[in-house]
């Protein structure tokens, strides 16, 4: 692949300041650095507790880091997420970054249907159309059509974790972070979720996630990145 990185990390370092234990240090990462191209898949690897969601949560501005940059191109340019500043890091994330989390931060008395347009009206997208882009993935997700018009508060952790992937997806993001997307899901949703990330895919969207299922992060993943290659120098 020759395109430009869309995201490139250096020098990365964050030690953990757990003031609870009376300021005892607890290092995570140290040296990482890596690179990131339009359409590739990219798998964070190594075991719990090696630092893998905390790398995803730096990437996305959720955690300083103590050193290093991280570099995400979006509007045009650069920006180094460690250095934006708050509103800077908003916009970035508006137009170039997206996030699945593991778990859905639920928004009570909102509708799942309007919890997955959300992000399309956000972009401009009418309100009737993102409704019915949200339906539309929705179905292709399995979500039973008797549950989008009620807010995904009570659903089962299968449910959540379908309605937090469609969230995250329905709109395009040129970077997107996904934290072991199909942890909750069976075989045959986990299969729509491969489908969903291959599309994303072959529209240039460079995805950086962790992925505990080999199997879906052999189909899925060009590479793995191994985060204990950080942690040892951490
Ligand atoms: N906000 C925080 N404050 C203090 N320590 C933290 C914080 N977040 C993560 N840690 C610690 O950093 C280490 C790495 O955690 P992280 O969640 O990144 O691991 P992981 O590789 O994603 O593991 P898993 O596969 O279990 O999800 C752990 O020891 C964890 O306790
Ligand atoms: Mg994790």
């Amino acid at each position: 692949m020759t395109s430009e990185p869309i995201l490139s990390v250096d020098g990365v370092a964050k030690t953990f300041l757990l003031h609870l234990r009376g300021g005892a240090r607890l290092p995570v990462v140290s040296g990482a650095a890596f690179e990131l191209r339009p359409g590739e898949c990219v798998a964070l690897g190594g075991p719990s507790g090696a630092g893998k969601s905390s790398l995803l949560k730096m990437v996305y501005g959720n955690y300083r880091i103590d050193s290093g940059t991280i570099r995400v191109r979006g509007d045009g340019d650069f920006v180094d997420v460690a250095s934006a500043d708050p509103r800077r890091l908003l916009r970035l994330r508006a137009s170039t970054m997206g996030y699945v989390s593991q778990f859905l931060r639920v928004i009570p008395r909102v509708s799942t249907l309007e919890v997955v347009a959300e992000p399309l009206v956000g972009d401009g997208v009418a309100r009737e159309q993102a409704l019915e882009r949200a339906g539309a993935l929705l179905a292709w997700l399995n979500l039973p059509e008797r549950l989008w018009p009620l807010p995904p508060a009570t659903f089962s952790g299968g449910e959540q974790q379908r309605v937090n992937i469609a969230r995250g997806l329905i709109a395009h993001r040129p970077l997107l972070l996904m934290d072991e997307p199909t942890a909750s899901l069976d075989a045959a949703n986990s299969r729509v979720v491969v489908e969903l990330i291959g599309e994303k895919k072959r529209a240039g969207v460079a995805i950086l996630g962790i992925f505990h299922d080999a199997q879906v992060r052999e189909t899925v993943c060009d590479r793995v990145i191994d985060v204990t290659e950080f942690a040892k120098a951490a």
